[in-house]
């Protein structure tokens, strides 16, 4: 059974890199905030090997608000997607940032804003050019009153 285990930034690399910059440097993987001591990683593991990860990076956004934590970092194993895992991870950070009655942003590629809205995700503004990684757009989350 998968379960649910707490992480070190480190430990997030491998999966960042396979998922999320494959073929960069793998500087890439390695975000700013990532070992502030406020930041949290979070990752689904099988039998030892890690399905999924998810950052929880305390970077708060001045412009939106209170939404103080950043959502970075998310992905799932090519072939665990679909299994619920990244809904897992999702749910986890959400619980945890509203229980401290803040909220959550993040520069989502366009390919899965559609995923953060099911997860209640709101588009910010328009779509923008990331480093030459496609199209993102801004999203925040707040949990309901
Ligand atoms: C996006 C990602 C994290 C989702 O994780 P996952 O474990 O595969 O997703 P789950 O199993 O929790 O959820 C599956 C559901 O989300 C939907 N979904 C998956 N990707 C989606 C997308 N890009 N847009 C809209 N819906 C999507 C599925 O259709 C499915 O819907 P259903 O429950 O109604 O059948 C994963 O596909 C991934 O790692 N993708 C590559 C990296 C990436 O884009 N990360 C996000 C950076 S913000």
């Amino acid at each position: 059974m998968a379960e649910l285990v707490l992480l070190t930034a480190k430990e997030c690399l491998p999966l960042r890199e396979e998922v999320l910059h494959p073929g960069q440097p793998s500087e890439e993987s390695i975000y700013p905030h990532d070992e502030d001591e406020r930041s949290t990683h979070y990752g689904v593991c099988q039998r030892d090997k890690t399905l999924g990860v998810i950052s929880m990076l305390h970077e708060p956004r001045g412009e939106v608000g209170e939404e103080m934590w950043r959502l970075r970092g998310l992905a799932v194993l090519p072939d665990q997607q679909g299994k619920g895992y990244g809904s897992m991870l999702m749910k986890t950070i959400q619980a945890i940032v509203g229980k401290r009655g803040s909220g959550l942003w993040a520069q989502v590629h366009m390919d899965v804003a559609g995923y953060c809205q099911k997860h209640g995700f709101v588009e910010q503004g328009e779509a923008f050019d990331l480093k030459g990684r496609g199209p993102h757009v801004l999203m925040t989350w707040r949990p309901k009153p």
